[in-house]
């Protein structure tokens, strides 16, 4: 059975997606940058091993992502996951775990990478947004792409609402994706592109606002 660790900064809500479904995998550890993640308390109700590696203790990036590769390393994971983790990771340690480095990003890549993708969403007015799970590379926020959730924007969404709408899907889409990679049924091919197994079910577009 392959192994995963769960790198979160704060609540934890993905982390808790994950770890209360069967993801035909093992949880080895839930690592955290920061010591007052919630997260990190909901991971050690469940008996899940958890670590903290405190960027606030390291120079720079390089010496925090090496820190934090040798607690990943300590647990020897098939697959590292990104769940509410906030920072940014350098070139070397992404690179290291090329094709088993896993995020999840509240919007539709390419669109909206970053912060604030809510707001940024609601100040243009577009109709469907949602989240993405993709692989990690180097270019922020942009590596090949495993699944989407769409949600539609209604016309009194605030930011807060529409996170929860988005925040639901993530909830679904991410135990998929992770199953997918620990049953080997995703991957990551030399070329960078996702190699899946899944059917495509075609039709059931998202219109929003819906035809009459
Ligand atoms: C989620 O919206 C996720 O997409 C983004 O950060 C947020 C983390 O929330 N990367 P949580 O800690 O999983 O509740």
């Amino acid at each position: 059975m392959k192994k995963i660790v769960i790198l979160i900064s704060g609540r934890g809500s993905n982390m808790q997606a994950l770890l209360e479904t069967n993801l035909s995998c093992h949880v080895a550890a839930v690592i955290s940058n920061r010591a007052d993640a919630a997260g990190l308390q909901i991971a050690r109700q469940r008996g899940i091993a958890t670590a903290v590696v405190a960027h606030r203790d390291y120079a720079d990036r390089e010496a925090f992502d090496a820190a934090l590769a040798q607690a990943i390393d300590a647990y020897q994971p098939d697959i590292i996951v990104l769940a509410g983790f906030m920072r940014i990771l350098t070139t070397g340690f992404v690179n290291k775990y090329s094709g088993r480095l896993i995020n999840i990003h509240p919007s539709l890549l390419p669109a909206y990478g970053g912060m604030n993708t809510h707001e940024r969403a609601l100040q243009d007015g577009v109709k469907i947004h949602g989240c993405t799970v993709h692989f990690v590379t180097p270019d922020l926020d942009h590596g090949p792409i495993i699944i989407q959730a769409a949600v539609q924007v209604l016309s009194d969404d605030t930011p807060h609402t529409l996170a929860q709408r988005v925040l639901h899907e993530e909830h679904r889409i991410y135990p998929q994706a992770i199953r997918w990679l620990c049953r080997g049924q995703v991957s990551l091919s030399a070329e960078g592109k996702v190699i899946s197994d899944r059917l495509e079910q075609p039709g059931s577009p998202l219109i929003a606002p819906g035809l009459e």
